[in-house]
This record gives C-alpha cells, sequence and structure tokens, in this order.
C-alpha cells in the first residue's frame, strides 16, 4: 500500500478536526478520546469522511464492486492499526460506546461485509497488520491476519522449495476462518484443518490464544466464521511438504468440441476416479464461438476449462490420465513443470511465466461487479442438467461456474472435527458467479440478480439436499430469506453453510458473546429457537 500518498491524521488533529463535527454526532469525540485514553503513546491512524484519504482507504481492498458505489453505506471511521493493542483499544471504546466494527482484511467478502453494514459502524482494516513469520524446522508460520496468501506462499517458498500451504487460489488469508480450500484440498484438507493456534480479540478486549480461548472456541474459529467471536489477529499454521517441481495442465473444451461429454465424464472421475494428488478443476464461462473472421463461425459458446495440479511429475499424471480420463485428451503439451509456489500464481489466474512477486501485489487481478452463490454436488449432474445450466449460461453476458474438487483428505475427516462440516460425500463445490460492469446501473443489477437466483432455482434438484449446503466463505445474504422480505432466518442460513454444526456454534457464541457485540448481518446468534 502507498502509505506515503495518504495524508495521514494523527488523532490529535483528528480531534481538532471533530469539533467542527460535532453537532452531527456527539458520541465520536467520546469514543475518540476512549481511544486515547485506552492507546498508549503510539495511537491508531484513524480516518473520517472528510479526510482526503478516507476513500483510498476504504476502495483500497473493496473486491466486489458492487460495493464501491456512492450509495453503499460507508464506516463512520476507518482505523489502520499497526500494533495489535491499538485494535485492542478499539474494541473496548466501541463496546463502551455502542458502536459495530467491522474488521477487514482482505476485503473479498462476496457479500461486501468486512467494509458496508447497514447500521453505523468503525472499519478496522488490518492493513498494517501483516508479519509472517515462518519455521521451517517447526513446519509452521505466525501469519497476521492482514497478510494475503499470496504473501504466505511467497514467504513460505523463499525459506523452502519442499513446504506449501493448503489453502485458496486467489490470495487472501481471511479466508480460513470459512474454511478455505485450493488445488491442494484432496491431499491435505481445507486451510482451517492446519491451524495449530491463534491470537483473537474478545468482547473485553483481551487477547486470547488457544489455551486462554479454550477448546470450544478454537473449534469455532476453524470454519465457524471468525466475526461472530472477536477479532483475529494472527493464525498459527501447519505446513505441509510439496515436492520441489509439480505440473499445471490446462485443456479447454467448447461445446463443439464435446465440453458437455468430458465435463459429465469428469464428474465421476475426478472425485473418486484419480489419486488425491491429482486436482482437476474446472471452469466454465462463456466465450466467443472462434476469433478467427474468416473461419466464419459467429455467436458464442459454452467453454469449459480444466486446470489441473498434480503433485508429482508430468509423465505419471500424463499415464494416469490418459488411462482414467480419455475424453479430456490430456497431452503433454498442456502440461508444464514448475514448482509449487509458480503454480500458486497459475491458479490465481496470471498467465503462465509470470513472476512469483505478482502475489505480493494485492491490485494485480481486475476487479468486477459480482454476484455470487454456492452448491456442493454429490452426484453426478445428469447430461440434460448440465444443458440446462448453459442455456441459461448463453443468456447472460459474463457468467461463470468456478468448481472445486472434493473426494480425498477433505472427506475422511470427521463433519464435527472443526466447525466446517462439509466432508464426506460431498465430489465437488460450485462457485455460481455473475459479473457485470456496475456502470449498468440499477437496473441492469436487479436482471443479473435475478439471472443467479434463477440459476440457484434451477440447480436445486441436481445438488445438496436436507439441508442444501453452502459454503461460508461464498457469502450469499439471499439465504434465508423469505421472498422479497429483508429478514434473513438464521436456522435456515446456519444449517446451510454449517450443517450439524450450527447448533454447537450458536452455543459456544451465547458463551463468549451473549450481548451479540460482534454482530454482523450473517453472524452465528447467541440464541436460537428450535
Ligand atoms: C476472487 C475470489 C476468489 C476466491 N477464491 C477462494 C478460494 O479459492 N478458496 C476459498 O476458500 N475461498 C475463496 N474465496 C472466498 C474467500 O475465502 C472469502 O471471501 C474470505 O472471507 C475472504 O477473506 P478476506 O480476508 O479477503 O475477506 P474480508 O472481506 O476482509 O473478510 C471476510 C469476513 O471476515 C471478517 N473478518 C475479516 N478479517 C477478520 C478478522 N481479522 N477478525 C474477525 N473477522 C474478520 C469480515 O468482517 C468479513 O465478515 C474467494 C473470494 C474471491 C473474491
Ligand atoms: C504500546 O505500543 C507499543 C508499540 O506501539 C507496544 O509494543 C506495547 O506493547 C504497547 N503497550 C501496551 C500496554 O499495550
Ligand atoms: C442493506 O439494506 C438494503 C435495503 O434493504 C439491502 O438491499 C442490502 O442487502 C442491505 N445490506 C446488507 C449488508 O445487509
Ligand atoms: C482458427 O483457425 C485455425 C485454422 O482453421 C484453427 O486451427 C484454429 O483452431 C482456429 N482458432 C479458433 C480459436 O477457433
Ligand atoms: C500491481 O499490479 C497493478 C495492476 O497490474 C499495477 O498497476 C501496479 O503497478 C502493481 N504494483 C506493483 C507495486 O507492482
Amino acid at each position: 500500500m502507498e502509505s506515503s500518498h495518504h495524508t495521514i491524521l494523527s488523532l490529535f488533529t483528528f480531534l481538532v478536526l471533530t469539533t467542527q463535527w460535532k453537532a452531527s454526532s456527539a458520541s465520536s469525540d467520546d469514543f475518540l478520546q476512549c481511544l486515547a485514553t485506552n492507546s498508549n503513546e503510539s495511537k491508531p491512524q484513524v480516518y473520517i469522511p472528510n479526510n482526503p484519504s478516507y476513500l483510498t482507504i476504504l476502495q483500497s481492498s473493496i473486491n466486489n464492486l458492487r460495493f464501491a458505489m456512492p450509495e453503499t453505506p460507508k464506516p463512520q471511521f476507518i482505523i489502520t492499526p499497526d500494533h495489535d493493542s491499538q485494535v485492542q483499544a478499539v474494541v473496548v471504546c466501541s463496546k463502551k460506546y455502542g458502536l459495530n466494527i467491522k474488521v477487514r482484511s482482505g476485503g473479498h467478502d462476496f457479500e461486501g461485509l468486512s467494509y458496508t453494514s447497514n447500521v453505523s459502524f468503525v472499519l478496522i482494516d488490518l492493513i498494517n497488520l501483516r508479519a509472517i513469520d515462518v519455521d521451517v524446522k517447526d513446519n509452521s508460520a505466525w501469519v497476521q491476519a492482514g497478510a494475503t496468501l499470496g504473501e504466505v506462499y511467497y514467504r513460505v517458498a523463499e525459506r523452502s522449495p519442499v513446504h506449501g500451504f493448503p489453502a485458496g487460489g486467489c490470495p487472501t488469508v481471511g479466508h480460513i476462518s470459512g474454511g478455505g480450500f485450493g488445488p491442494m484440498v484432496r491431499k491435505y484438507g481445507m486451510s482451517a484443518d492446519h491451524v495449530l493456534d491463534a491470537r483473537l480479540i474478545n468482547t473485553k478486549g483481551e487477547i486470547l490464544n488457544r489455551e486462554t480461548m479454550g477448546e470450544d472456541l478454537f473449534w469455532a474459529i476453524r470454519g465457524g466464521g471468525v466475526s461472530s467471536f472477536g477479532v483475529l489477529l494472527a493464525w498459527k499454521i501447519k505446513l505441509v511438504p510439496v515436492p520441489p517441481i509439480v505440473t499445471v495442465c490446462v485443456v479447454a473444451k467448447t461445446l463443439e468440441q464435446g465440453a458437455t461429454d468430458v465435463v459429465h465424464k469428469w464428474q465421476s472421475v475426478a472425485s473418486y476416479g484419480v489419486p488425491k494428488e491429482i486436482f482437476i478443476g474446472l471452469h466454465v464461462g462463456v466465450v466467443n464461438k472462434n476469433s478467427n473472421a474468416t473461419s466464419g463461425g459467429v455467436g458464442r459458446t459454452v467453454q469449459a476449462t480444466f486446470q489441473v495440479l498434480f503433485l508429482g511429475p508430468t509423465e505419471n499424471l500424463v499415464y494416469v490420465m490418459d488411462k482414467s480420463f480419455p475424453e479430456l485428451g490430456m497431452e503433454r503439451k498442456d502440461c508444464t513443470k514448475m514448482s509449487w509456489v509458480e503454480s500458486t500464481v497459475r491458479f490465481a489466474g496470471f498467465p503462465s511465466g509470470t513472476p512469483v512477486d505478482i502475489l505480493l501485489n494485492r491490485s494485480a487481478l481486475p476487479k468486477t461487479t459480482f454476484k455470487a452463490k454456492s452448491d456442493f454436488v454429490t452426484e453426478p449432474i445428469p447430461k440434460s442438467g448440465l444443458e440446462g445450466i448453459w442455456k441459461r449460461f448463453l443468456k447472460e453476458e459474463r457468467p461463470e461456474m468456478v468448481i472445486g474438487v472434493w473426494g480425498g483428505k477433505v472427506n475422511e475427516i470427521a463433519d464435527d472435527k472443526i466447525a466446517f462440516p462439509h466432508r464426506a460425500g460431498n465430489m465437488y463445490l460450485i462457485d455460481h458467479v455473475i459479473n457485470w460492469d456496475g456502470k449498468e446501473g440499477p437496473e441492469a443489477s436487479k436482471k443479473h440478480i435475478a439471472w443467479i437466483r434463477e440459476l440457484h432455482e434451477y440447480m436445486t434438484p441436481y445438488v445438496s439436499k436436507s439441508p442444501r449446503t453452502a459454503f461460508l466463505n461464498y457469502k450469499d445474504l439471499d439465504l434465508g430469506r423469505i421472498g422479497a422480505s429483508t429478514y434473513s432466518d438464521p436456522k435456515i442460513w446456519g444449517e446451510m453453510y454449517f450443517k450439524s454444526n450450527f447448533k454447537r456454534l450458536v452455543k459456544v457464541k451465547s458463551m463468549v458473546d451473549p450481548d451479540n457485540f460482534f454482530s454482523s448481518e450473517q453472524n452465528i446468534p447467541p440464541t436460537m429457537t428450535y
């Protein structure tokens, strides 16, 4: 972050400025006085809406441009602590003056819940708390909450070519709290399965670790969404072994090239038909039928792109794929050998050959305006079902399906081992996404959102049932809403995200935060009637 370009208000100037602002918010002064009293000599940087840097800081890690609109509700204060004690002070003072807190790590929340809200709130942006301390001998690392996954991958690889961390394609570390998966999910399970310890601020502003928080709370924050329980300062993660050279292959098929048959077959191979060292991820989108002006192809088509990671040598992979999945027609020329860290660059969506230090750049990937939903699939979708998806895709400009493959280790762990529950029986996880250009205006937004809701409705017979499940990291505020009502039923979304772990999460919440201080649009409620 180019903090030198930002004019940072010291708390002192800030107090002077706010005297002109007093009339509109009497309690602000008290809150700021409280921060000054509770912070020691180093005070946190605070930005108010009329600070020239306020918008730059706010927008710096807004990932979904749907919530970067002038009318998006914005924080009363943005605070960018550079020491844990400053975060403690914000918690203590927000509680004292009844202000809601939103904490932002990577800003990738699908519904913008780390930086917008319908209630007045304080934004704690952890951008300056991003140290990563790798201990190769111990196979572990302490990672501050503001660090991105890209930074974790880079720092781990810098210390060792045979250590890695099983987490997602897109560089965000906040995702551990919702489970977190990536191309090593079949080999090693979820990111949250690799948490050894944590530093968490509770409602009293105290810093807890695994021992002092106790096993119930430590269970809850691994997959239950940490924002219901406190402010996470850092995770201690367990590193996993990776080979010095891995293989990445990419094969794309359009409908004309038989995509429907290949995707149909993929379903019975990817989860249970290949070793867990092989991950055959799938991305489905819409492309122009033929970019060759001369060959006369016109119109658009659906394209399925298979992205393979193999934790081993290319020869073995090509052999296995040829035996188990000949329909894909994958050849050696589709594959590249690289280091594990280079594979994370590829899976993040950068072109082949991009230098690994791109992992340190928070703004390297383009952002869009989007709405997303998730589904877990437990049995193969028939071809007719797939064709119905394609038909819907062709009615939109930029629809996507990003699919993560289950099976292997992630399915072997018990549903209640940690709060993340989606294990045995799941074949794959779909991230349904519709992207558009925010400049199209509110009517267009409504149309795109209606499209993805209809797609979700259409998927009902083909996906998990009783309950139909959803992935917390793909947050969806539609879940639990009855019709057009803004009320959402926690029991409905609670069971979709957490299955039967929801009950225990409510119990933990009632023990550690009975007054629901750490609240947001979809937080674990402290009480629940069944
Ligand atoms: C492009 C893209 C790709 C993705 N790919 C994957 C993937 O491959 N695998 C996967 O598992 N997920 C993936 N996700 C989902 C991602 O893991 C979640 O959106 C995750 O919550 C993002 O974490 P963050 O820190 O960036 O989000 P933020 O928006 O900062 O936070 C998410 C939520 O956690 C809360 N929170 C954040 N930090 C803290 C903290 N320190 N203490 C308490 N509460 C906190 C926020 O208030 C908010 O409610 C992807 C998301 C996007 C946008
Ligand atoms: C005060 O802040 C400094 C760093 O800014 C920190 O090292 C110290 O622990 C803090 N003291 C207290 C009492 O929080
Ligand atoms: C805020 O309220 C609006 C209007 O009711 C709603 O559309 C939006 O989803 C709400 N936002 C959040 C974060 O709940
Ligand atoms: C363009 O045409 C050539 C020759 O006909 C063909 O080999 C190639 O696959 C075509 N490209 C696309 C994108 O269809
Ligand atoms: C990060 O990536 C963006 C987009 O490609 C680029 O404009 C910017 O210069 C990069 N920043 C750094 C520090 O390399």
